[in-house]
């Protein structure tokens, strides 16, 4: 990885008018670096969810991405509550999402399917009370 272009995004906890400003800051510079649409496109989509969750589960965090030729690196790192039951968290439909979240439009459930969906590799690290590190790629 001696060659990667490497992008640090600090997830500020709970403050929903900025939630999505490290992922459309991606798919922006992605997009200048000629990167193919296709892969932008599931960037952007996995990314964005894996912020959203660090807004609404976690106490925001910080998201490293790293680029290659060959492939995009995406670290989400919280110091939030971590998930008790990954597998249980995984299945399309499961949220824990409070009402007020679900008013404004997410809890549907599909972030985590989302994120598996549309990358080539994803890696979930966490511990109940320290935290959640979930490490996403997509090949180029
Ligand atoms: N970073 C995280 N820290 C702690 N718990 C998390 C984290 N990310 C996800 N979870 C847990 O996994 C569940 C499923 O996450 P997922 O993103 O699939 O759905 P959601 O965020 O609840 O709803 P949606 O993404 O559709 O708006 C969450 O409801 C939450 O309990
Ligand atoms: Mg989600």
């Amino acid at each position: 990885m001696e060659d990667a272009i490497v992008l640090t995004y600090e997830v500020s906890p709970d403050d929903f008018t900025r939630a999505g400003e490290a992922s459309s800051d991606v798919k922006s510079k992605l997009k200048q670096m000629g990167v193919s649409p296709e892969a932008v496109r599931k960037v952007a989509i996995a990314m964005y969810e894996g912020e959203i969750n660090m807004v609404i589960h976690a106490k925001g965090g910080e998201i490293t991405v790293s680029i290659t030729p060959e492939q995009i690196t995406m670290v989400l790192a919280d110091v939030g509550p971590g998930i008790p039951d990954v597998e249980l968290a995984m299945k399309a439909g499961y949220s824990t999402a409070p009402d007020e979240i679900r008013s404004l439009g997410f809890g549907a459930g599909m972030g985590l399917p989302n994120m598996k969906k549309y990358t080539d590799e994803m890696n979930i690290d966490t511990t109940v009370g320290v935290g959640t590190t979930i490490t996403m790629v997509v090949k180029l």
